[in-house]
């Protein structure tokens, strides 16, 4: 290994689309390699459920209103073992923050810079206590670590990520069908693609995987066995391994 590659961050950076298979996909992953896992997206949520439940007007939240939601706002983010816990205000809102209500509103949050910045600097922080990490998001390989040592942009057609998300039980309002739940996917993308700050994109040097007629251990096979067999130096996953 170079010396710029021993540089880079031990992150296994994964990106993508909504309901893409992200979660799933890097919480198994961590798991495989005693990773800590990060899921960023849920950060995004929590903050999303803070301003709905102190009644902050979700359609164009004033620059005093965010800094009021953040200011009152402890977030307490947990992983072990390929599953997180979130604790917003001491309370654990883990279940709370896949609602739909949530789901609809996320993307307005997560595009003002100030919620970015505060959430960003929590999840390099997290990360940097980690001797490996599994983060999954929509800006890790391109903004929050751009020096990961792997990346992957994992998607999947819209409708089979429509019907992905219909399976999650709770995460659609009832008689949703697969063409309403791809609206409001394709809607989300287009959010989080469009947005001024940190826009969902694939960075340059991430390996494409696109899981549509993927099974998951074929996912898992495809990042594992990237990380594994390309660069991940042996002693790291030795080390790793002891750690389980
Ligand atoms: O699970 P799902 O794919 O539906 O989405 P998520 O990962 O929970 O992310 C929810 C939302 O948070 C996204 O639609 C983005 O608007 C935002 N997000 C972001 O802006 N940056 C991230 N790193 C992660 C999520």
């Amino acid at each position: 290994m170079n010396r710029a590659e021993s540089d880079k961050k031990s992150v296994i950076a994964i990106d993508g689309p909504a309901a893409a298979g992200k979660s799933t996909v890097a919480a198994k992953v961590a798991g495989m390699l005693g990773a800590t896992y990060i899921n960023t997206g849920n950060m995004y949520r929590a903050i999303t459920l803070a301003a709905t439940t102190r009644g902050t007007p979700l359609e164009s939240p004033s620059e005093k209103d965010v800094e009021d939601i953040l200011r009152n706002t402890s977030l307490e983010y947990t992983s072990s073992g390929g599953s997180d816990k979130i604790l917003l205000n001491g309370e654990d809102v883990t279940r709370k923050i896949r609602a739909p209500e949530v789901a609809a509103s996320v993307s307005r949050i997560a595009a003002i810079p100030a919620v970015r910045k505060w959430l960003v600097d929590r999840q390099r922080d997290i990360a940097s206590r980690a001797r490996l990490a599994v983060m999954e998001g929509r800006d890790i390989g391109t903004v929050v670590f751009p020096d990961a040592k792997w990346k992957f942009f994992l998607t999947a057609s819209p409708e089979v990520r429509a019907r992905r998300r219909l399976e999650q039980s709770g995460e659609t309002i009832e008689g949703s069908t697969v063409a309403s739940v791809a609206r409001e996917i394709a809607e989300r993308d287009r959010m989080d693609m469009s947005r001024k700050v940190s826009p969902l994109t694939k960075a340059a040097d991430a390996i494409l995987v696109d899981s549509s007629e993927m099974t998951i251990d074929q996912v898992l096979d495809r990042i594992v066995g990237a990380v594994k067999g390309d660069i991940v130096p042996n002693d790291l996953l030795k080390k790793q391994s002891r750690t389980l």
